[in-house]
């Protein structure tokens, strides 16, 4: 076997997961949100696009940003929401577009609760009324705390959003249970302090999501794609801990969970951009490969670690070793949508992902112009331009404030109308 072969070759095998579907390979996108919806976050043409580019590039797994279940309750202005059928004809363009090849298409749903920001919703929920830590308050308002009738009502939207992605003709469907949203909130003793069912003991923090599980799967049934992407750690003092997440995804395994991706950090603690990794990670490619190799002799259900993967070497590299069955790639593929076929075939070996820094300390303390910039080549890639790998980051975060403003001024507008 060549040098090439043997690198792509654990890459390039298929990969069949206990729902009997079968991804064409072991590379996956990772979702990224594209902030491409509509006014009134329903999908557009341009999310059509985007993903027809992403499905032609080769990568077996194709995972959305995250769409909201609840339009009140958005991450950002230009976020997708799925409540109910109204968008049919246009999201099953966009499963159609992103599923050519063999391509598994699957959409990641996600709550933010409080980590919603002022400019898209004025009074967040949460499990607790806890807010984000004081540095974030200009952006950010203090969350109430949710009723026990609005968390059912919000696993609830869950279970009909994901009926609606299978009906659409999306080949499977990611609960957003990392990063420091609702169900991130919910598992951690920081954010959750609640005394009833849905707080307090791990079970009892673990409540929700499981709930949320099993009731997107009474929906979608046994043969359909169902996975989460999950915190290795919050990262944070009292917050969700590496134990504490090996525990839950036992249970998720236990309740028949096809596919579980690592990954880990808050907007408060941002862990998932590599911002604060240790040399001897970052010499390994990925962060959290570590905790998948502990957690990888405590489970059966397929993973995807998720975070810095950059060559060919690194990714067959760690499918070779077991610790995981799929490599997760975000920002390589807002750079190079057809990064996975040029890797698979040899005609590239890895990819130089730089920090995208404006040399402007708040902004860059923020950890927020790494997303910006990205999602500014995913519009580029959806409008069928080149994407910029040198594109300033100080004029992307500009032109995004503008943008992301006024997009926010009228989403608040429209909703007072
Ligand atoms: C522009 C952008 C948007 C993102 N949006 C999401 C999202 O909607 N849901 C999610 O789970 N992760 C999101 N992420 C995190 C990525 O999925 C991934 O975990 C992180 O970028 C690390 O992978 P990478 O080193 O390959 O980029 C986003 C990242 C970027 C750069």
């Amino acid at each position: 076997m060549s040098g090439l072969e043997s690198l792509s070759q654990p890459l390039s095998e298929p990969l069949t997961l206990r729902c009997g579907a079968v991804i064409k390979n072991r590379l996956g996108k990772s979702a990224m949100s594209e902030a491409l919806g509509t006014l009134d976050n329903r999908p557009t043409e341009l999310l059509v696009n985007l993903y027809d580019a992403w499905a032609r590039g080769g990568t077996g797994l194709v995972i959305t940003g995250n769409i909201m279940v609840d339009r009140l309750a958005l991450g950002e202005p230009g976020n997708v929401a799925i409540e109910d059928a109204r968008d049919l004809p246009l999201l099953s363009r966009w499963a159609q577009a992103g599923s050519q090849d063999a391509t598994q298409l699957w959409v990641q749903l996600n709550h933010p609760g409080k980590q919603s920001p002022n400019m898209v919703t004025k009074q967040p929920v949460a499990p607790s009324a806890i807010p984000l830590a004081a540095r974030f308050e200009r952006y950010f308002n203090p969350p109430r705390e949710l009723s026990p009738g609005e968390i059912e009502a919000i696993i609830e939207r869950f279970a009909t959003a994901a009926a609606v992605v299978k009906q659409a003709g999306f080949s499977g469907v990611q609960i957003h249970g990392a990063h420091g949203y609702l169900v991130s909130q919910f598992l951690s003793p920081h954010h959750n302090q609640r005394r009833d069912q849905w707080g307090g003991s791990l079970e009892n923090r673990a409540r929700f999501v499981m709930e949320i599980y099993r009731a997107i799967r009474q929906q979608v049934g046994n043969d359909y794609p169902v996975s989460i992407k999950l915190n290795s750690a919050d990262f944070q003092r009292g917050g969700f801990t590496e134990d504490e997440s090996m525990a839950v995804v036992e249970m998720l395994d236990g309740a028949g969970m096809d596919l579980i991706e690592i990954s880990g950090g808050t907007y408060e603690v941002p862990e998932m951009t590599g911002k604060n990794v240790k040399a001897s990670t970052q010499a390994r490619e990925a962060y959290f490969m570590e905790y998948a190799e502990k957690i990888r002799a405590r489970v059966s259900t397929a993973l995807m670690v998720t975070g810095g993967f950059r060559s060919a070497q690194g990714m067959a590299d760690a499918i070779a070793s077991g610790a995981t069955d799929m490599v997760g790639l975000a920002r390589p593929l807002a750079v190079e949508p057809d990064f996975s076929a040029r890797l698979l075939s040899g005609a590239t070996r890895s990819i130089d992902i730089k920090p995208r820094i404006t040399g402007i300390k708040p902004i860059d303390d923020m950890a927020m112009m790494e997303t910006v910039w990205y999602a500014r080549q995913l519009e580029r890639i959806a409008q069928g331009k080149p994407t910029k790998p040198n594109e300033s980051p100080v004029l992307v975060f500009l032109r995004q404030l503008l943008r992301s403003g006024v997009k926010g001024f009228r989403t608040q507008r429209m909703r007072a109308n």
